[in-house]
């Protein structure tokens, strides 16, 4: 995304053209950051054993996950819907983790009868999977997530610790061996995913250091895997993970490991980034339907809202925001606001931009990650068509919904209704 003059551009189009071919609100994804990020992620660690599953609940658009597998990434999902999307996107089974909570046993013995290899998040979960074992063809290997330590953004998405609902904690160690012995459960690996937005490295490598200690508690296994959870800068004051020395802090300390621990030299490590592939790439359009001056504030309303990007609402998170067609006019503090029944619809509280006028198109950048992944149907309106720009043209990657989509799922209406 670039400006030219007044018109915020990408590729050959600009934010108006792109609105005017594929509708508003519309989600615009940017290839060369995907391959960008997916690159600097291979790049950082390319001297370790590592292979790289996208954590595609950040964004399940096949066309994307498939752009990412062509990047040389595999695949984590937690549902089987991300499974069917992984799938799609031409990802074999063997190239594709389960890493779900509270999975139901159809889920379950659907995912085993994949034969996807599972990540699983407590005790009763793994004697679930191991029931499930005697039925089938003999002893089948899992991973167990593990629940040291957390981190993240926001108290939301901190996933280890305490307050955390995810992994096993130390204390159920005795349980799980139990577990594993009775169902002669094969252990591949263990997992630990502390949280997400993490952009202090300490807070992840004091993390990896805590699972490789851990270790010592198993007996031999694959893999070890850190999860995701890198982070990228949103506010202006946010500072970028250096990831240079990010990647040689991971490199030195797996080294110092493998030399204690000569039988690991074989093991794989794993992780699950998501935001980091992602966030960066994406943009949501949308346009301005009214403008309200109050004492107070100055309210541009537009024609998306919480349910297309709830990140706001929910984390309190920040965005950058654009007038992408209203460049050089004066600028005025602006609170951005969706089409929902809720005052907390808000993309921003109040943010310093271009004058905005009825008609003109806003961008919320760094929306490609837990965006579109995260809409609803709230309110009933419909989803918003995605695209991707690709060697400057735009690709329609996912079409707008229409209304009879929303409503084929209702039952229970008699005919004359
Ligand atoms: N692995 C596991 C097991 C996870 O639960 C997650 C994210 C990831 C990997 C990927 O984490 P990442 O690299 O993207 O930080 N909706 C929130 C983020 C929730 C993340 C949940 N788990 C947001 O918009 O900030």
């Amino acid at each position: 995304m670039e400006w030219q003059k007044t018109d915020m551009k990408f590729g050959r189009y600009s934010a108006r053209e792109l609105v005017e071919r594929y509708g508003s609100p519309l989600y615009v994804y940017e290839k060369d950051v995907i391959c960008r990020q997916a690159s600097a992620l291979v790049e950082t660690f390319k001297n370790l054993p590592l292979d790289i599953h996208y954590a595609c609940k950040a964004n399940t658009n096949i066309t994307i996950m498939k752009l990412l597998g062509d990047c040389g990434l595999k695949m984590d999902c937690v549902s089987r819907g991300e499974i069917l999307a992984a799938q799609m996107a031409g990802f074999s089974n063997d190239h594709i983790t389960f890493t779900g909570n509270n999975v139901s046993e159809e889920d379950m013995a659907w995912i085993y009868d994949q034969n996807i290899l599972m990540i699983l998040d407590s005790v009763d979960q793994l004697q679930r999977f191991g029931e499930l074992l005697p039925e089938k063809e003999g002893p089948r290997g899992c991973g167990v997530r593990l629940n040291h330590v957390g981190a993240g953004h926001h108290s939301h998405v901190i996933t280890g610790g305490p307050d955390s609902k995810f992994g096993i904690v130390k204390e159920d160690y005795a349980s799980l061996f139990e577990v594993i012995k009775k169902y002669n459960i094969t252990l591949k690996g263990i997992h630990q995913h502390i949280g997400s937005g993490i952009l202090n490295a300490d807070d992840w490598i004091v993390a990896m250091d805590i699972l490789l200690d851990s270790l010592k508690h198993f007996p031999p296994i694959e893999w070890v895997d850190f999860g995701g959870g890198l982070g990228v800068p949103y506010a202006p004051e946010d500072k970028a993970l250096d990831m240079q020395q990010l990647g040689q802090r991971v490199e030195q300390r797996w080294q110092e490991f493998v030399n204690a621990n000569p039988s690991a030299s074989t093991m794989r490590i794993h992780m699950q980034p998501g935001r980091f592939l992602l966030a960066e790439s994406g943009t949501l359009l949308m346009t301005v339907q009214s403008l309200k001056k109050t004492e107070k504030h100055i309210f541009a309303g537009t024609d998306s809202g919480l349910h297309h990007h709830i990140r706001h609402p929910l984390y309190k998170a920040y965005h950058p925001i654009w007038n992408a067609t209203g460049k050089g006019r004066p600028r005025q503090i602006t609170a951005i606001t969706g089409n929902i029944c809720e005052s907390g619809d808000l993309f921003t509280h109040g943010r310093e931009m271009a004058e905005v006028q009825v008609g003109d198109i806003l961008a919320l950048g760094k929306a490609g990650a837990y965006g579109f992944s995260m809409a609803s149907h709230y309110n009933s309106h419909l989803l918003p068509a995605e695209v991707m720009i690709d060697s400057d043209e735009p690709l329609l990657i996912r079409r707008r919904e229409c209304y009879d989509r929303l409503l084929t799922t209702q039952e229970g209406l008699n005919e004359n209704h």
